[in-house]
């Protein structure tokens, strides 16, 4: 069966003991996290910042946030209770706390704003209707504040396509399967990435979202031209 975008969360309860492994073996994928973590400019080591990590998942994007900004007061809020619960079980200063919620209840689950600066680490593609969740992230913000999304998107670059059909057949679907016995979140994952926004028109949907001094980047490894960090501001 397919998974949907509305029931992706459950499916991350599943693979949640396993998502730490697996992406631990991908060459690249903390480096390229902290990169985007980086990209964010966020001043001073993150003194008197408050920062929100949605989809913060296992927390090896909370992890990025917390390198970059040690002193920041961190929220991650996550969908799936089996993510946040790994999460949960690592050691974090009480400067980060996690919240039970999905992307479009935020504010249900007691998450206001303003934050300084918003990271979305491959959590975007899985919405099933980015724009609104876009829009009030956007205004979770404070003027100026920054926004990253880490994500993949190859409909933009042929070899990029080909080289992410190539490893998520030879590599990801197949290792997926071996470590949880269940392949479904990894092909939903390839196909995900092959439907999502090419990074042009991606950065177009933050612009209409609101954001400005929108762009991106990509990152080295194999993954160059497939995981990007678009970063945008909202409007002081
Ligand atoms: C690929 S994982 C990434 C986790 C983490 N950000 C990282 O970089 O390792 C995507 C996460 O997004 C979460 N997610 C998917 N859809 C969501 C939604 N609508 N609201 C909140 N979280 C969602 C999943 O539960 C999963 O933990």
């Amino acid at each position: 069966m397919n998974l949907e975008p509305q029931n992706v969360p459950e499916a991350f309860d599943a693979g949640a003991r396993d998502y730490d492994g697996l992406v631990g073996a991908n060459p690249g994928y903390h480096e390229h996290l902290r990169m985007s973590a980086e990209r964010m400019q966020l001043p001073d080591k993150g003194r008197g910042l408050r920062l929100l990590d949605i989809g913060c998942g296992t927390g090896a994007s909370t992890a990025a946030l917390l390198a970059v900004a040690p002193y920041a007061e961190i929220v991650a809020a996550d969908g799936s209770a089996g993510m946040l619960a790994e999460a949960e079980a690592k050691t974090w200063p009480a400067s980060v706390r996690f919240v039970h919620s999905r992307a479009e209840d935020l504010a249900d689950a007691g998450v206001t704003g303003p934050f300084d600066g918003i990271l979305a680490a491959y959590l975007v593609r899985n919405l099933a209707d980015p724009d609104p969740v876009l829009r009030s992230l956007r205004s979770l913000l404070c003027p100026g504040g920054v926004f990253a999304a880490h994500e993949y998107s190859v409909r933009d670059s042929r070899a990029a396509t080909a080289v992410w059909n190539v490893v998520s057949w030879a590599i990801i679907i197949p290792a997926g399967r071996v470590r949880s016995g269940d392949a479904g979140l990894y092909r939903y994952l390839r196909r995900s990435v092959n439907d999502f926004d090419g990074a042009d028109a991606f950065r177009n949907r933050l612009q209409r979202s609101g954001f400005t001094d929108v762009h991106s980047l990509t990152v080295p490894g194999w993954q160059r031209n497939i995981v990007h960090t678009f970063l945008g501001r909202a409007p002081q």
